[in-house]
């Protein structure tokens, strides 16, 4: 039987307590950022990142931030992704959401992730909402103090109407 609905809004100042303890989970600091509340409110407030929160049932489940929203170059990079309770089909459900609001509300024509090469979790979600690998970008992310490979991923729009016939 189907869970409840996954909705998805934009994030308010409101959600930064949520948004801050998903992306500081257990296990998190070896996959994904996270900034202090400061430099989250200077994001939500910079008309360059959008962050989106997935709830279901009512509770917030899981977060995306993006990075160029509504850009002239008409790229969009998907800066950070998060959920509460991974490996249950949250993450694809929300990042799908979040992927449509992107190419319905702007003009983006490339919608592009980086990761870990090792987080086969994150790219297997990420594969399943039509995201395509394209390579090793070195030394690509600063974390942790050190500089990590990524892997690259993309979406782009022909992509993702022909997958949603949209
Ligand atoms: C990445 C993330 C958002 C994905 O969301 P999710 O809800 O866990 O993903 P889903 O359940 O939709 O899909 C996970 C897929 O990975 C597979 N998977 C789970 N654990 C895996 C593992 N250790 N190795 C390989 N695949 C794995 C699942 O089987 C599923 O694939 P399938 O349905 O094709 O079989 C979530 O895992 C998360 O928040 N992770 C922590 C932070 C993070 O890594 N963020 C991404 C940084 S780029």
């Amino acid at each position: 039987m189907a869970g409840p609905a996954l909705t998805v809004s934009r994030a308010s100042e409101g959600d930064l307590g949520f948004i801050m303890a998903t992306e500081r989970r257990p296990g998190y600091e070896a996959l994904v950022g996270h900034w202090e509340e400061a430099r989250h409110r200077a994001a939500l407030a910079d008309g360059s990142h959008a962050c989106f929160i997935g709830r279901s049932g009512g509770m917030p489940i899981g977060f995306v931030l993006l990075r160029f929203w509504n850009a002239p170059e008409r790229v969009t990079l998907v800066r950070r992704v998060a959920v509460t309770t991974p490996g249950h089909g949250d993450g694809r459900r929300l990042l799908s959401a979040v992927v449509a609001h992107a190419f319905r509300e702007t003009e983006v024509h490339r919608l592009q992730i980086g990761l870990f090469p090792d987080n086969l979790r994150a790219r297997r979600a990420y594969e399943a909402v039509g995201f395509v690998a394209e390579g090793i970008s070195r030394g690509s992310a600063f974390f942790g103090g050190v500089f990590r490979d990524e892997l690259v991923m993309s979406l782009l729009r022909p992509e993702w109407k022909a997958l949603n016939r949209g």
